[in-house]
């Protein structure tokens, strides 16, 4: 009985506090870095990110957290049930740039236009939405793929270049990418639009039903939010002495980065109100690009949980 009660207690002790998280998250976007300075400066335990999505926290039972945009979120939801939103980390007020040699001045006026985003992701969402706010229909248009570009020169194929060649006549993409192409083609040659009404990104943390039912990993992603939320704190009130971790983390140049910051609406502990409304709305479009079925609200309600989030701002 002792010696069985002594090697649980060197058992435990061997143990570290906390053990591993491994996220994954797209490592070339600027919504990630909050992750990276979080598991940098505020989080005890050890963070291993990989680059990918929610495409690999319902496939590899390795990864306990994943950070994504709504769009992927409800493309994996619908043949994972057990993936959970569990945290808001950005909102992004994606922007749509307009070259005016394209006779472009009002989005009406990009009927029988080609616009560069990227198809089947939020960026391509966020078109149609803008679009549709104008009366355009998705036939009124064509969309263009193309790469994005973090920093200047863009190269050939990439949406800031596509459009000073005149390949696209605007683009509506995530962030640095079209503030690369309005500096490409000069700020007095283009026009901007943005409504975040209409439609802006919800970027969040997710996790499983799964992880979330292990009490001690559950512990160590409540640990995690907590040290996101002060990393958060410090993205909105000193940005500053964040840029040069976030600029070589991306590899995006300071000043572009100072241009863009106030596209991106950083959380520092909720989750949006109206986030069940946006995920019904969007399901319609990504059933339609993913040809099945819209999900009931009701089992959309159940991609978001809230409670580890209360634990986190209660603790
Ligand atoms: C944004 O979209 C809403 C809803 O369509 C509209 O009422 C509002 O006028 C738009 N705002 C701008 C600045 O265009």
């Amino acid at each position: 009985m002792r010696t069985v009660l002594l090697t649980a207690v060197f058992t435990a002790l061997a143990l570290p506090a906390f053990a591993a998280l491994k996220i994954a998250s797209a490592l070339n976007t600027i919504e990630y870095t909050p992750e990276l300075i979080a598991s940098k400066d505020y989080f005890s335990g050890t963070v291993s990110i990989t680059n990918g999505g929610v495409a690999n926290i319902v496939s590899d039972t390795s990864i306990d957290l994943a950070a994504n945009a709504e769009t992927q979120a409800l493309r994996q939801f619908a043949n994972h049930k057990n993936l959970r939103i569990i945290y808001t980390v950005a909102e992004v007020y994606y922007r749509l740039v307009a070259a005016k040699k394209s006779g472009i001045s009002a989005l009406a006026d990009l009927k029988g236009k080609k616009i560069g985003s990227f198809p089947g992701t939020s960026a391509a969402y966020f078109v149609e939405r803008l679009l549709t706010s104008a009366g355009l229909k998705n036939t009124d248009y064509t969309v263009v793929s193309g790469n994005i570009c973090s920093g200047a020169p863009c190269g050939a194929g990439t949406f800031p270049y596509m459009l000073q060649h005149g390949t696209v006549d605007a683009v509506g993409m995530w962030e640095p990418s079209v503030q690369l192409a309005i500096d490409a083609l000069g700020k007095e040659n283009v026009v901007i639009f943005q409504n975040r009404t209409v439609y802006r990104e919800v970027f969040n943390l997710h996790s499983t039903a799964e992880k979330l039912q292990d009490a001690s990993k559950r512990k160590e992603i409540v640990g995690f939010l907590q040290a996101l939320i002060k990393a958060e704190q410090k993205f909105v009130q000193d940005p500053a002495s964040v840029y040069p971790r976030v600029s070589a983390a991306v590899n995006v140049d300071t000043t572009v980065l100072e241009e863009v910051w106030p596209v991106h609406g950083w959380n520092t502990g909720t989750l949006p109100d109206d986030l069940l409304d946006v995920l019904v709305a969007e399901d319609q479009w990504v059933a339609r690009t993913d040809r099945r079925t819209a999900m009931a609200r009701d089992t959309l309600a159940n991609l978001i949980d809230g409670s580890v989030l209360k634990e986190a701002l209660a603790t």
